[in-house]
């Protein structure tokens, strides 16, 4: 008889900036990986957007790299980790998309926002969705969505159209089924984050009709098996779903209390489950890290940085060079420039929609090592910002986790614990949110169990601080005084008649 072949998982993590697939065996270790970029268009200032058909191809060329043919028919589950809060409207019969995917850094909704913001509709979404309203959640997109493809709302509510956060999309490539997973759904802003169901006054609120929206379903499905990406023969079940950040948490094992972790992306999370709390606190949001095992769905804290490695790309881009290149001309000092990444406002803690991105502290004499450096620490200081008022709410943290494409380097891993004063203990292995996904699908494949998964050991390489706590205090006064300079102020000290700018919004 022949032996049945060692069973593999496929994780498949669609980011911002690329689609990454890892293969797993069954001892946990990634066994293959591979990569396919997915670029990003900005037609008019403040819009980003995504071609959602350029989205699936990219998940089909990285799981095409990634999966050698002969190994095909050993993998037994997929599971799919996914950039959140981005939306793709498309039609449920063509399949086929309407309109671009609008990213989560997409702030063409911005006035809107104020609007609804200047009407006082902040506390009831927050207090429903856990989410403070803003343009990076998914409930203002979805709004613009249908505004432009669908303004009387006709073939939203006959259920013509559907409407989903990226898993759903790629989700609906498999079969025509439509659900969202609770984590990714949490972040849409027209969940209820406590009962786990859409809420009709936030559908009402933002004009989504309830047909339009795919099934919650729980992180470890029933999801439409996967079809489509060759090498992989049709059907195999896809076991895991959720949300990027989300999936790097359970990578961390962090649904054991203490664990925080921060990853750097595109953007970064500074995330940590919570037990029981229900108010957003501190800035930060309350989402659903995940529901699986017929248990009921796990909240988190989470605090988001709008911009991290984009920070290092944009200024690489403008210097001509690479991300990598740019950091290894970092100098030691930002020798006094501060850079606040605020493109397009400020996200946690400060939410602050019209804070504007700054670069303050030159002289003539400074160059690409200070400007470079300054970069660095504004990452540092953003995710240390959000540390901080996740240390408020849970005590303590001694050590962060650290993960994320970012996170690769070490200059940035140094700045974080010097300018933290925390150990920092980055994952050997950068694509934790594939890698969570893949632990997630290997428990619903029966692989191992979660408590097999708690015990493994995480290879990390630890950076300790080597800054006094004065020297950091100093370094933190004058990251939050670069931050109040590019906060919303009002303009107390010029004469009464010069024009405020609109929509200021304070803390
Ligand atoms: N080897 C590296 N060294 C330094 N920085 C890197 C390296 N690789 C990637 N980056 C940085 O990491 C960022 C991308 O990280 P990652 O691939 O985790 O993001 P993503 O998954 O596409 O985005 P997100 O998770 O925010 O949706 C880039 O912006 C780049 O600045
Ligand atoms: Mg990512």
């Amino acid at each position: 008889m022949a032996s049945t072949p060692d069973p593999l998982i496929l994780a498949i993590d669609q980011g911002t900036s690329a689609t990454k697939a890892l293969l797993v065996d069954v001892s946990g270790a990634v066994v293959g990986s591979a990569s396919a970029p997915l670029a990003t268009a900005h037609p008019r200032p403040g819009w980003v957007e995504q071609d959602p058909a350029e989205v699936w191809e990219s998940v089909r060329l990285a799981v095409a790299n990634c999966v050698p043919g002969e190994d095909a028919g050993r993998v037994v589950a997929v599971g799919l980790s996914t950039q959140r809060e981005s939306l793709v409207l498309w039609d449920r019969v063509t399949g086929d998309p309407v309109g671009p995917l609008l990213g989560w850094q997409d702030r063409r909704t911005a006035d809107r926002c104020a609007e609804l913001l200047a009407q006082g509709a902040g506390p009831l979404v927050a207090a429903v969705s856990g989410l403070p309203l803003d343009p990076m959640f998914s409930a203002l997109k979805a709004q613009w969505l249908l505004d432009t493809y669908d303004p009387d709302r006709r073939r939203s509510r006959t259920g013509e159209l559907c409407l989903g956060t990226v898993d759903s999309w790629l989700l609906s490539r498999f079969s025509p089924e439509h659900r969202t997973e609770i984590g990714n759904a949490s972040r849409t802003q027209l969940l209820d984050v406590r009962t786990g169901a859409w809420d009709d006054r936030l559908l009402e609120l933002f004009g989504v009709p309830a047909a339009v929206l795919g099934e919650v379903t729980p992180s470890d499905g029933p999801f439409p098996a996967a079809c489509g990406l060759a090498p992989l023969p049709d059907g195999v079940p896809v076991r895991a779903v959720l949300g990027d950040s989300h999936a790097a948490l359970f990578a961390h094992a962090g649904w054991r209390p203490g664990v925080v972790k921060a990853t750097y992306g595109t953007g970064s999370s500074v995330m940590a489950v919570v037990d029981g709390h229900s108010e957003m606190e501190h800035g930060l949001c309350l989402t659903v890290g995940w529901q699986h095992g017929g248990q009921a769905p796990t909240l988190a804290l989470e605090g988001n940085i709008r911009s991290s490695g984009r920070t290092l790309t944009w200024l690489a881009d403008l210097f001509e060079t690479s991300t990598t290149e740019l950091l290894a001309a970092a100098g030691s000092s930002s020798d006094g420039v501060a850079f606040v990444p605020a493109f397009g406002g400020l996200g946690a803690p400060w939410w602050d929609a019209d804070a504007v991105a700054t670069v303050s502290g030159l002289t003539l004499g400074t160059g690409r090592p200070a400007l470079a450096r300054a970069a660095v620490e504004s990452v540092a200081f953003q995710v240390e910002d959000v540390v901080a008022a996740v240390e408020a709410v849970s005590g303590p943290i001694g050590t962060l986790l650290a993960d994320g494409g970012l996170s690769r380097s070490a200059t940035v891993m140094q700045a974080q614990a010097d300018l933290s004063g925390r150990a920092v203990h980055r994952a050997d292995e950068a694509d934790l949110s594939a890698l969570g996904a893949a632990r997630l699908a290997g428990v619903g494949a029966g692989l191992w169990s979660v408590d097999e998964l708690a015990a493994r050991p995480r290879n990390s390489t630890a950076f300790r601080p080597t800054t006094s706590s004065e020297q950091r205090r100093a370094a933190q006064a004058g990251w939050h005084a670069a931050l109040a300079r590019a906060r919303a102020q009002p303009l107390a000290d010029f004469p009464a008649d010069t024009p405020q700018p609109a929509s200021r919004r304070l803390p």
